[in-house]
């Protein structure tokens, strides 16, 4: 009786719920691609963002995976229709979301959209309350693989359960559509979002400076502000987040700044560090302006391969002494990256004694004892071997510079 009622209950439920995000393995590896928002705000059309595309694949980023193209606030016009649809703006997409869609398909890319899980967006355009099925429907139809859902104007909605709504939606319509939760950090993400999106914000919107905070408190009901780049990385405890991280689910410090006006040395840190912190790697400058220097840190191909190692585990900082922080991640191979940073103002003499250094994961369960195992060292901006860890590492790092490298163990 017990096996014929399990029986009737399987068949009954699973052409309900036999579709999920999460079996489609999306975002095994941290998100990579293009989001309109840091550099353009609600300033887009589709000149621009087919301009973008065809730039990403001439200069090589999308071949660099750099595979979303994401359109973020600003894309709608400012009413639903007498359906309750949402409505592409007439003015800026002309031809409707799909056929943008359809350009970045054709491109060998994939499409992302934005909208908000309250009342209205935060640039004020209609938000998703209310709507989630309506609006999931209409995406998959216009051919969306990527939304971003924000938490602005979420009135009394709790966020876990405002999230799982979206989720839920998506997944009743077939079409896998990573799902990328932008609630600020605001209600501990990390605690509950894994289960529903694919990342989550960990912090408010970054700004393109390396220690600053940018405040916006001119007649606003309420103030906030935009941060650096040292402000987001310490804003949260690592320790904390970095439980959370894993395939499928990752930690979000952020659309990059990369190319928006920081110095050469900023960008690499900012680049650096984000590939560390297995945080989704999303360009947010004008690709179609990308500087010869900028375009070298993006598509630093063994960067890249330390942000989307299989193991997915999120950087720890292993050290911190005065202007010198010491970060490191564990790779699949047993290869460890090490970004050393020099959060000051001088250039920072590093000195570093591989063999009194023990690099322990507990948390992860990896641990490096160089006293015990020799290994290659390679500098990752550079693409240079550089020695072994039988030699102590030097090195003079300029201000707000990191030295990134990879050791590998020596083979025996
Ligand atoms: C919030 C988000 C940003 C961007 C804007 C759009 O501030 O955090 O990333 O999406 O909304 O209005």
């Amino acid at each position: 009786m017990k096996r014929l009622l399990l029986l009737i209950s399987v068949c009954v439920l699973v052409p309900f719920c036999g579709f999920s995000q999460k079996a489609e393995r999306l975002a095994q590896t941290p998100p990579m691609g293009w989001n309109s928002w840091n550099t353009f705000a609600t300033d887009i059309n589709e000149d621009l963002v087919m301009g973008v595309v065809d730039c990403m694949v001439s200069m090589g980023l999308r071949d660099a995976g750099y595979n979303y193209v994401v359109i973020d606030d600003g894309w709608m016009a400012k009413e639903r229709d007498a359906n309750g649809n949402l409505v592409p703006d007439p003015v800026k997409f002309p031809n409707g979301i799909k056929h943008l869609a359809d350009y970045v398909h054709s491109k060998g890319m994939k499409f992302g959209i934005y909208n908000c899980a309250g009342t209205q967006t935060c640039g004020g355009y209609p938000g998703g309350r209310g709507h989630e099925y309506q609006d999931a429907m209409l995406y998959a139809s216009w051919g969306v693989d990527y939304l971003k859902y924000d938490w602005c104007y979420h009135g009394n909605l709790t966020s876990d359960a405002a999230y799982t709504t979206m989720r839920d939606a998506l997944y009743a319509t077939g079409r896998p559509i990573l799902f990328s939760i932008c609630e600020w950090g605001d209600t501990e993400p990390w605690l509950w979002a894994g289960e529903i999106g694919h990342c989550w914000r960990i912090s408010g919107d970054i700004y393109p400076c390396f220690d600053c905070e940018d405040r916006h408190d001119d007649g606003l009901p309420t103030q906030w502000s935009a941060w650096g780049i040292m402000k987001i990385l310490n804003m949260r405890n690592n320790d904390t987040l970095r439980k959370y991280a894993h395939p499928g689910a990752w930690n979000d410090f952020d659309m990059m700044e990369v190319g928006n006006g920081m110095s050469l040395a900023e960008d690499r840190t900012h680049f650096a560090l984000w590939s560390m912190l297995a945080s989704p790697l999303m360009l947010g400058n004008d690709v179609r302006k990308t500087s010869k220097q900028t375009l070298e840190i993006l598509t630093n191909k063994e960067i890249i391969a330390v942000n989307q190692d299989e193991l997915g585990i999120q950087a720890f900082r292993y050290a911190k002494q005065g202007d010198l922080e010491i970060w490191a991640k564990p790779l699949h191979d047993g290869s460890w990256a090490l970004c050393f940073l020099n959060t000051g103002e001088n250039p920072y003499k590093l000195t570093f004694d591989w063999g009194k250094h023990v690099l322990k994961d507990s948390l992860f369960n990896k641990e490096i004892v160089f006293a015990n195992t020799a290994c290659t060292v390679r500098d990752l901006y550079a693409k240079k071997d550089i020695g072994t860890t039988k030699k102590n590492l030097q090195a003079t790092i300029g201000k707000h510079d990191v030295l990134m490298v990879m050791v590998k163990p020596l083979k025996k």
